[in-house]
């Protein structure tokens, strides 16, 4: 007898995406996601900018989530909900609306570790999306974090190592501002890049013992080397926007892929995953395939629109957790929590 598939629906607001997924079983049914434009006049993300816009946009991107996977809001059997890190009034707007969904449906709410969502979106289940088998290493780099994760299962995840300082999409957007590219500049830079050349310019390395990374000191090597360049070619950056964009790029990825080689050294493990925003970079993304060429190691690049900020990667998490039974808590003891603990 086929056993019924569980319907969850993910919600997704921890920076400044409002989003919101519906699964059946591992197969994705919608998955909405509405990007807040007002940043870019600020260079950044303004959290109270966010909260407000996150106000504005939750209750229509569920409704269009529901609608675009022809799912009567009877039928969800659980709600999958962003419980941190991000920024406090981000979460709140969307975890208080879950709270009040949940306990209006009598349906459990799972509360979900955002970078642990990131990895698992590599199970999210349609035509292009291949799934590692677990044990497998997966890099996880956005804008808040970069870390190496050891994936045991889906709820037994290992950090290896991770940033000390900043991190990777951090590095990219902060490098692109020094650029005079507008937030978020990690795109930007690796559009730029595809006509450039990555050994133009050479910027310094962190000598880091272990897993951990560091991007500082290469926010600062940029910094002195554009304001030398400058002083001698006042249109410096824009004459060799390209080949800057290039270089720096091919300096963080390198950054990364070391560190990555040198954890499935030595772990042993040689399945390798990407998961955040900046794996939709595609430098970091060629690197890796010709990684896996040359050594025999299985790369699993997620779908573009699962790197980003998004709930399917919520919903997908809250499915495991439905399933295993065990992180499920009363609807109402769930609060926001912008640091929430890798447990
Ligand atoms: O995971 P994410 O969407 O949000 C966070 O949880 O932080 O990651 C956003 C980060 C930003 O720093 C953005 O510049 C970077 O991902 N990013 C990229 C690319 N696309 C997004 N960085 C480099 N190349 C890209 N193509
Ligand atoms: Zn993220």
């Amino acid at each position: 007898m086929k056993t019924k598939q569980a319907i969850v629906l993910g919600i997704e607001s921890s920076c400044d995406d409002t989003s919101a997924a519906v699964l059946c079983g591992n197969k994705l049914l919608a998955n909405i996601v509405a990007s807040q434009d007002v940043h870019i006049l600020y260079g950044g993300v303004v959290p109270e900018l966010a909260s407000r816009s996150h106000q504005e946009n939750i209750v229509p991107v569920v409704l269009a989530a529901l609608k675009k996977s022809k799912i009567d809001v009877s039928s969800i059997d659980a709600i999958a909900i962003t419980q941190g890190p991000g920024l406090m009034g981000s979460l709140v707007v969307g975890v208080s609306f879950a709270k009040a969904l949940a306990l209006a449906l009598d349906i459990p709410l799972i509360p979900v570790h955002h970078m642990k969502a990131h990895i698992l979106a590599h199970f999210i289940e349609d035509e292009q999306n291949s799934s590692p088998s677990f044990p497998f290493l997966c890099l996880t780099v956005s804008g808040g974090h970069t870390q190496i994760v050891q994936v045991n299962s889906a709820s037994e995840m290992t950090i290896l190592g991770k940033t000390i300082d900043d991190a990777a999409g951090e590095a990219f957007d902060k490098a692109a501002k020094m650029l005079g590219l507008p937030y978020p500049g990690g795109p930007l830079i690796d559009q730029h890049a595809k006509n450039g050349n990555n050994l133009a310019h050479t910027f310094s390395k962190p000598k880091i013992a272990g897993l951990d990374f560091s991007f500082s000191g290469l926010k600062t090597s940029i910094l002195y080397y554009l304001r030398d360049q400058k002083i001698k070619e006042p249109d410096f950056i824009e004459k060799n926007l390209a080949d800057l964009c290039a270089s720096i790029q091919y300096t963080i990825v390198s950054i990364l892929i070391s560190k990555l080689k040198q954890a499935s050294k030595e772990t042993g493990i040689k399945q390798i995953a990407i998961a955040g925003g900046v794996s939709a970079n595609s430098e970091l993304r060629q690197t890796l395939l010709t990684w896996a060429e040359k050594d025999a190691v299985k790369v699993y690049i997620p779908k573009f629109e699962y790197c980003t900020d998004n709930a399917a990667m919520i919903a997908i998490t809250g499915k495991f957790l439905f399933e295993e039974g065990k992180s499920l808590k009363g609807s109402t003891n769930i609060s926001a929590d912008p640091r929430l603990a890798w447990k």
